[in-house]
């Protein structure tokens, strides 16, 4: 998407910035990347190396402090390469060269030494000003997690920094009661609990809709990638959150990703009130005239208060929509070099249910492997203690979900496509498998986020035979990539014999 510049700002000073800032990150990291990922051994099948069954641990152990040069292989290997891949804006050139060099297959090797070395418990981090713990075990992502918001702050420093450029009174930058107040109404609104959200019939008819007209646009081309299904997907988010009278209104998907782009940098860019003002100005003009069908009509019939903030908590859900597109592309990948699971997706989308479980496992299963949310940050807001040992209040926790869930020192089924843990119960009581987070902070758009991805992908598996003829090709005999780019998939799509209704 082309980025849109307003009055407030100086173009040129403008772009020289942006420029500036991200030749700067990206020499950085090529530059880490290079001396750090090289070194890795490369992953071989069933190369699950330690005994130890550290992801059901059930005490907790001490903390340790991690030296200055331990802190910068993690900085280097972990960080540098999370953060230059955009955290709220991803930066496709960016995510391609983390492909290319298996980025999180470094990483996880680095921590799976280091914790070899220090032990399971929380790992500090020789970072001056702030103290900083990088969590290394179930049992403390599992305290921390079911421990929010008291005493493990949900709106972290950083998150809040970030946020802040589009959504300053978002719940996920909100503390206290206002976070209370306004978690309750995300819940209304998202449905939370349920599913099938209770206004599936109208939700489901836009995403069908949409899917379909992919479905035609595919059938000229002969092809999918993924200008197109993001195009698709992104007119798909605005008529289920704003209504049908945004469907065509790319411009408030452009502002928002320009925001997005900018909240990558957190403290470091200035916010650009000229954008969010224009952004909120078409959100409002959605919002003032609601169509009872979308997300918009039910946040009119919510019960809000004066702290609520309703236009607020809208850039998140259009934002973790366009995440739902990241991980539903890749699951097109997972199916189509999985034929058995291909065929049982297929299957389920020929039962014209409105709840489709196998084809949500495989979703959960594409964040399970390439997770979106790359880090959930808590802060604690007093001094916690650990096996006897105080951490400072203020302590901002780490928990690095491409390591956690892909940790085949603990997980049997790390780097393997099994949707079956999502409907046996494995990953829900695994705490290291926290793709929607976990705990009172859990993503409440969790259920709407599967509920639409599985009917988008059911349109195209009864359309489609889908054969991937571009990108990195995930194999059914081989463990999976760590790091897979979904802006460089590509597949041959062969239309079936019918559309819909059959049963494969
Ligand atoms: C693949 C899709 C998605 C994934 C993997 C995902 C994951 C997450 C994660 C990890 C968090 C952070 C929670 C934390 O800090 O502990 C979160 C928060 C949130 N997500 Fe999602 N999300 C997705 C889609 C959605 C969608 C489609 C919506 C809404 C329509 C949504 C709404 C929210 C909201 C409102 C929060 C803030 C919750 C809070 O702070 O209490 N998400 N999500």
């Amino acid at each position: 998407m082309a980025e849109v510049v307003h009055a407030d700002q100086r173009p040129w000073a403008h772009l020289v910035q942006q420029v500036l800032l991200v030749r700067l990150q990206e020499v950085m990291w090529v530059l880490f990347a290079l001396v750090v990922g090289g070194k890795h051994p490369v992953m071989r099948k069933g190369a699950h190396v330690s005994t130890v069954q550290l992801s059901s641990q059930a005490t907790e152990a001490p903390p340790a402090r991690a030296t200055v040069a331990d802190t910068l292989r993690i900085g280097a290997s972990v960080f540098v390469p999370t953060l230059a891949r955009g955290v709220l804006a991803r930066r496709p050139r960016l995510v391609s060269l983390a492909e290319a060099i298996q980025a999180d297959r470094g990483a996880g090797r680095l921590l799976q030494r280091l914790r070899a070395r220090y032990g399971p418990g929380p790992l500090r981090l020789a970072v001056p000003g702030r103290s900083f713990a990088l969590l290394l075990s179930a049992h403390d992502v599992e305290r921390v997690l079911t421990g929010s918001p008291e005493p493990f702050a949900i709106a972290s420093k950083e998150k809040r920094a970030a946020v802040g450029h589009f959504q300053p009174h978002g719940v996920l930058a909100s503390r206290g009661e206002e976070r209370a107040d306004r978690r309750r109404f995300n819940e209304t609104v998202l449905d939370t609990a349920h599913p099938v959200h209770r206004h599936a019939d109208a939700l489901l008819r836009k995403v069908r809709q949409e899917a379909d007209a992919l479905v035609d646009a595919v059938a000229l081309a002969g092809r999918l990638d993924w200008a197109d299904f993001r195009m698709a997907w992104w007119r798909m988010i605005r008529r289920v959150v704003l209504g049908d009278a945004a469907r065509d209104d790319s411009e408030v998907s452009d502002l928002l990703t320009t925001l997005r782009m900018n909240s990558n940098w957190a403290f470091a860019h200035p916010k650009r009130a000229g954008v969010r003002a224009e952004f909120l100005r078409r959100v409002r003009r959605y919002l003032a005239d609601p169509e009872p069908g979308s997300l918009a009509g039910l946040m009119a019939a919510a019960p809000a208060s004066e702290i609520t903030d309703p236009e607020d908590q809208v850039p998140q859900w259009l934002f973790a929509y366009e995440s739902t597109a990241l991980a539903a592309f890749r699951t097109l990948a997972l199916l189509a070099s999985h034929p058995e699971h291909f065929e049982q997706a297929r299957r389920e989308a020929g039962t014209g249910d409105d709840d489709l479980p196998y084809l949500r496992a495989c979703v959960q299963e594409s964040v399970r492997l390439w997770p979106t949310t790359m880090t959930i940050l808590r802060d604690a807001t007093r001094p916690t203690e650990w096996a006897g040992q105080a951490l400072p209040a203020g302590t901002g926790f780490l928990i690095h979900t491409p390591f956690l869930q892909r940790d085949d020192e603990t997980l049997p089924y790390a780097d393997e496509f099994r949707p079956g843990i999502w409907l046996d119960g494995t990953a829900e009581h695994d705490w290291a498998v926290v793709p929607f987070s976990g705990g009172p902070g859990e993503c409440p758009g969790r259920n709407l986020s599967l509920l639409s991805a599985s009917h988008f992908l059911a349109a195209l598996l009864r359309a489609y035979d889908l054969r991937q003829d571009a990108g990195l090709r995930p194999s059914a005999d081989r463990p999976l990539p760590r790091t897979l780019s979904p802006f460089r998939l590509g597949f041959d799509a062969r239309p079936r014999d019918t559309r819909g209704g059959d049963e494969g």
